[in-house]
């Protein structure tokens, strides 16, 4: 239910500190995260946003062994990489951690004791995947094989990413340990579970009947978990990689990640406030909000809520959990262990100075209610269109006009505005209050197009009011234009603030506004009269086609990488009796000539001495390869008893054998060592 807190907690997806962070992670919860944040702030709320880095899990301690460093090496390298860029991307987290500090340890261990405690576990034996050569059990992601929905190779034990589904290890077919590439056999083991079906019934109505409002992504996901009937999940596992699992007898067991990694919220909420962080998990007082990507949905919606009822003591339930679809890159799915992904940290150094572009670019594409594509036309087209075109244009033709009439200063024309000026202003309030429903409603990307229709209006009483031509009849009017064309500046300023934060200061100083006052947005006066500027600067500049091509080169080349390393051989074809392969007529001949067949890309012409008295002509498709010159003088292998086959009007007379190597290039056959025209291969 709505209520109207005092304070709000923004928790966002702890990102597992694996890899950097990219342009996914950003759309999907750091950026909307961020966007309400601030804008709550503007609006005077109390706000704790809280970030960290998720350290425990198989993925990291799998990249630690590939490497042949410790699990720790990884994730000082990709936590530091990961709280750096994000704050140079200015998401304005109150505190950035990590689960591997003391204080989440030990948060970790005492929520699972208390639980332990209250009897709220049950304990059972299963039988789980061992690999024998390596010694451990193989949790979810150290088992892969083949998926038995959608028959895809490479599926992991918890799920396949080719058709998304959620998997346990010992569905796969075929499984192999990703350690050894050992076949695991079955062993017996024994965890903690959490039984979920114990709270199934007050989730249906927290979520069912309580949270109608909620995104339909996020409702629709839930409902269904709800309506398949919950299961008791394991909250622990059988690793040397994460928080021990507190009680007797568990040597070798920590907590399951994503058992530990939600309590990081809480923890990194007591490590800033130490004094105070109950109320801001306790308090009906307290909003929690959780900005997820959508594969977050069940453990923060059934999961984690689960472990908090069944803690107890007051804890709150979020209130909002608004989850983003995913965002793909160039059309395929990004994905850290392809490389297939803008990382923040090489973006940042990339294109410095515009964190803004980034940031609006993907707030405007952002994908709330669908996967959306990020395309770096896209991205240029945003910026040179819209943000340049649109935006700076404006805020720079009244900054300049302002200087060059009014000595830049605000003119003192509050008295004399006419229908004209106030119907502008009017526009702009109320665009900044359906901004504000937006915002409120986690609606960012409607609320940016907004923000920008305020721009747009802007550019449009320019337009209309023609300053640069009034200022020769009637200059006391050019006052009171250029009067509101600042205000529409002040109020792009403060709207502007929680999409644009870097573009917002710079506007503000120009302007010389010391606070940004979302309720002044749009009214006359937000600007005080007599006010002077700052010197005009250009608040975007255009983004050029070769800084984008080094981009999509980039990309094209991981794509080639990623081709060549999923390269496998074909399967062997269905046997072949050797009386039918006889029947095929393989020869050697020598090129005596080969020209372009004309108006054919791909086609050479081959004069081939077959050893009769007549040459043999061959059109092959291997122009795209070889130049005429390179093959005349060699030996090819050819079929001699194809029949004969028009290609451009030329008769083939048999087909020039060829490998086609795992890059997609045509390589010709041809002896190793030179042999007489026409012999026979066999
Ligand atoms: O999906 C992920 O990247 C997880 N590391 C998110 C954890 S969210 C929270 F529970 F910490
Ligand atoms: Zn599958």
């Amino acid at each position: 239910m709505e209520k109207t807190p005092n304070r709000t907690l923004i928790t966002t997806a702890l990102p597992y500190a694996n890899g950097p962070v990219h342009i996914g992670h950003l759309a999907g919860v750091y950026i909307p995260a961020d966007i309400y944040a601030r804008y709550l702030r503007m609006r005077g709320r109390e706000v704790l946003m809280i970030g960290g880095s998720d350290e425990h899990g198989v993925p990291i301690t799998i990249k630690a062994k590939a490497e042949g460093v410790t699990p720790q090496d990884i994730v000082d390298r990709y936590h530091a990489i990961i709280r750096d860029s994000m704050a140079g991307l200015g998401i304005s987290f109150d505190v950035y951690s990590r689960t591997t500090s003391e204080l989440h340890s030990q948060t970790a261990s005492e929520f699972f004791r208390r639980l332990y405690d209250k009897g709220e576990f049950v304990e059972k034996t299963s039988m789980q995947l061992y690999d024998e050569e390596a010694g451990q059990f193989l949790a979810d992601r150290y088992v892969t094989g083949e998926c038995p929905h959608c028959h895809a190779q490479g599926a992991y034990g918890d799920q396949c990413e080719k058709c998304g589904t959620s998997l346990n290890a010992t569905d796969l077919i075929n499984p192999r340990s990703a350690i050894t590439g050992a076949v695991p056999v079955l062993r017996e083991t024994h965890h903690w579970y959490l039984p979920l079906d114990r709270w199934e019934s007050r989730l249906r109505e927290w979520i069912l009947e309580g949270h109608k409002e909620w995104r339909s992504n996020v409702y629709g996901q839930c409902k269904s978990w709800l309506d398949l009937g919950l299961q008791p999940r394991a909250v622990s596992r059988d690793l040397d990689w994460g928080v021990p699992v507190p009680v007797e007898g568990a040597e070798g067991k920590v907590l399951y990640v994503w058992f530990d990694a939600p309590i990081g919220y809480i923890s990194n909420t007591k490590e800033i406030r130490p004094d105070d962080w109950e109320q801001w998990w306790k308090s009906p007082d307290t909003r929690i909000i959780n900005f997820i990507g959508k594969d977050n949905i069940v453990f923060h919606c059934i999961v984690f809520p689960a472990m908090l009822m069944a803690y107890g003591d007051g804890y709150q339930l979020p209130d909002n959990v608004p989850a983003n679809e995913f965002l793909n890159l160039e059309g395929d799915k990004i994905s850290t262990s392809r490389n297939w992904a803008v990382w923040l940290h090489e973006y940042l150094r990339d294109f410095p100075g515009k964190q803004d572009v980034l940031r609006y670019v993907l707030t405007a594409n952002a994908p709330e209610t669908k996967d959306n594509d990020f395309t770096w036309r896209d991205f240029q087209a945003r910026n040179n269109s819209e943000l340049v075109a649109i935006l700076g244009n404006f805020v720079n033709r009244a900054i300049v006009l302002t200087h060059k009439y009014c000595d830049g200063r605000v003119p003192d024309a509050a008295g004399a505005l006419t229908d004209t000026d106030r119907a502008a202003l009017a526009e702009v309030t109320d665009l900044r209050d359906r901004m504000a429903d937006l915002i409120e409603g986690f609606h960012f990307r409607d609320a940016l197009r907004l923000a920008m229709d305020i721009a747009r209006t802007g550019n449009r009483y320019l337009q209309e009011t023609e300053p640069w031509k009034t200022v020769k009849t009637d200059p006391a009017r050019v006052d009171a234009i250029l009067y509101t064309a600042l205000q529409i500046c002040g109020a792009l300023a403060v709207v502007m603030e929680p999409f644009m934060p870097f573009m917002s200061e710079r506007l503000a100083a120009m302007l010389s506004m010391t606070r940004l006052d979302w309720d002044a947005a749009g009214s006359a006066g937000i600007l005080a009269p007599g006010t002077a500027l700052g010197s005009p600067e250009l608040l975007f500049d255009k983004i050029e086609d070769e800084q984008i091509a080094a981009q999509t080169d980039r990309l094209a080349r991981i794509k080639k990488e990623n081709t060549l390393k999923a390269w496998h051989p074909e399967p062997v074809a269905e046997p072949v009796d050797f009386d039918t392969f006889c029947r095929g007529d393989l020869r050697v001949g020598t090129v005596t000539a080969c020209v372009k067949v004309p108006k054919a890309d791909k086609l050479l012409q081959l004069t081939i001495d077959d050893g009769t008295s007549e040459p043999r002509t061959i059109v092959s498709g291997i122009a795209a390869w070889y130049a005429p010159e390179d093959l005349v003088g060699r030996q090819v292998c050819f079929i001699a008893n194809l029949p004969p086959r028009k290609l451009r009007g030329i008769e083939s007379q048999g087909m020039v054998l060829s490998a086609i190597d795992r890059d997609g290039r045509c390589v010709v056959m041809g002896p190793t060592a030179p042999v007489a025209p026409g012999v026979r291969v066999q």
